[in-house]
């Protein structure tokens, strides 16, 4: 299953001129704090090295994201690498979340980013490729926008929405916080946020609002407490900038073949701290956790001492993913490659099974034999059947006095008797043997 996930994800990313890079499964815990924020650092598993000679020790993280990694490494090397970077990466990622449905506390993350982007138009495409191509993946595990969607915003965007509730603006990041959980909530979790905090009683009723889902795209929203600074005709202008928005990013996926997945959401602003634009989490109809989330960080190369670079990009968890695909019936019944050939061995001894083996595998085939003592024909077929490979070669006593094996198409099964000698020539000529040819298989099994 792992290797069916990672190899789709392999190949789209490539599709879409994606380069795969790696990183270091630990680092120093420091880069993650600050730089993703309050929730992630406490989800880190963190180790202290031995004492050095001095008595001092480093504490380490085992990844939770790519996220810094990625940040570190394009920050050591910004002005050498061809722009856009565009980077891809399958890491194991590791957090001490409690472990349910769609969460675990080991998962393979597949990330992809997309680095530079000399103009906002620029920027925002880039934004929308590195969205497409996690849709794209999708859709080649088989999953439509009868499925799942891609539900967008802007902390741009929420950031004039804060403004205009009358946030001020040393709680915006607070803002953030509150906004990324807040359906999820009690009222009286809410209020002992906003004593922490303190949270003056004009901003509580305007979150209050957003609490009880409130649409701000509607004038009633603007009215009485916590209307801010909506209610003197300011919330057209932020209205208007959604839409404008809205017009591009459906426009662009419509050019890119992915009419229908996306849609304006309000409540996604994405939990990480570092986000500073567009944000996005694709999630089924079934209502199970995101499948992928990400968005635009531009500040954070920076951060790490590189040039000022903007950047946005995705992760998409294994886990989820299994799970959507298992639920909607897009799974493959079987992700085992299947053997090309399967030896059927009726001779006293394995021996010639043995070098017959040896043989296939060399000139690069895939080929198994079951090791079983008995020799009945029949029974071994039905195993070569149940293995799903693709040819069985039947090394029967009396044939093989002759020099001949019986070639059989397990799918087709049709058979033919061919000289044992012609089975290896034939696999030996030129061209089968640097790729891995399946019409030579049917040319053999027809022959
Ligand atoms: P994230 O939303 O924390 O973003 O994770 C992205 C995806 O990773 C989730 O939607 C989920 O599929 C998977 N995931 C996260 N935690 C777990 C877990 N404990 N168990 C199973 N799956 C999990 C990030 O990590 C960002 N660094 C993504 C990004 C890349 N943004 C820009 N570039």
């Amino acid at each position: 299953m792992r290797r069916y996930i990672e190899d789709i994800w392999r190949k789209v990313s490539i599709r879409h001129g994606f380069l795969e890079v790696d990183g270091p499964t630990f680092e120093y815990l420091d880069l993650y704090k600050v730089k993703s924020g309050d929730e992630i650092v406490s989800q880190l598993f963190h180790f202290d090295s031995r004492e050095d000679k001095s008595g001092r020790t480093d504490t380490f993280a085992l990844r939770p994201e790519f996220t810094p990694t990625l940040a570190r490494m394009v920050a050591a090397k910004a002005n050498s690498l061809p722009r856009p970077i565009k980077w891809f990466s399958i890491p194991r990622c590791y957090r001490a979340e409690r472990q349910q449905k769609g969460r675990l506390k080991e998962f393979i993350q597949w990330n992809a980013d997309m680095l530079g982007g000399e103009t906002p138009e620029v920027r925002r495409q880039f934004d929308l490729e590195t969205a497409a191509l996690a849709l794209d993946c999708l859709r080649e595990f088989g999953l439509t926008n009868a499925d799942i969607q891609l539900r967008w915003n802007d902390r741009t965007l929420v950031e004039h929405l804060f403004e205009l509730g009358g946030v001020a603006k040393e709680r915006y990041a607070f803002a953030f916080y509150l906004l990324d959980r807040i359906a999820k909530l009690s009222s009286e979790q809410r209020a002992k946020l906003y004593t922490e905090n303190a949270v003056p009683d004009c901003e509580r009723a305007f979150f209050e609002k957003l609490a009880a889902g409130q649409d701000p795209l509607q004038a009633a929203f603007w009215e009485g407490p916590g209307g801010g600074l909506g209610n003197t005709g300011g919330f057209e202008t932020y209205a208007s900038a959604i839409r404008d928005t809205q017009q591009t990013v459906e426009s662009t996926f419509a050019l890119m073949g992915l009419p229908g997945y996306a849609k304006y959401d309000a409540s996604i602003v994405r939990g990480l701290a570092y986000y500073t634009g567009f944000v996005w989490e694709i999630s089924d109809f079934r209502g199970n956790r995101a499948l992928a989330g990400g968005g635009r960080y531009d500040k954070l190369i920076a951060m790490f001492g590189g040039p000022s670079l903007p950047a946005t990009g995705f992760g998409m968890g294994d886990v989820v993913l299994a799970i959507v695909l298992a639920e909607s019936g897009k799974l493959p019944k079987s992700v085992a490659a299947a053997p090309d050939v399967y030896v059927v061995n009726a001779l006293a001894t394995s021996d010639e099974a043995t070098k017959l083996l040896a043989q296939l595998r060399t000139a690069g085939l895939a080929a198994v034999t079951s090791y079983k003592a008995t020799k009945n024909i029949g029974k071994l077929l039905q195993d070569a059947s149940a293995s799903g490979a693709k040819l069985a070669l039947i090394l029967a006593p009396a044939e093989f006095e002759k020099g001949v094996v019986k070639l059989k198409n397990l799918a087709t099964r049709d058979e033919k008797e061919i000289p044992i000698t012609e089975v290896l020539a034939g696999i030996a000529i030129g061209g089968y043997m640097d790729s891995y040819s399946r019409s030579f298989l049917q040319t053999a099994a027809t022959r």
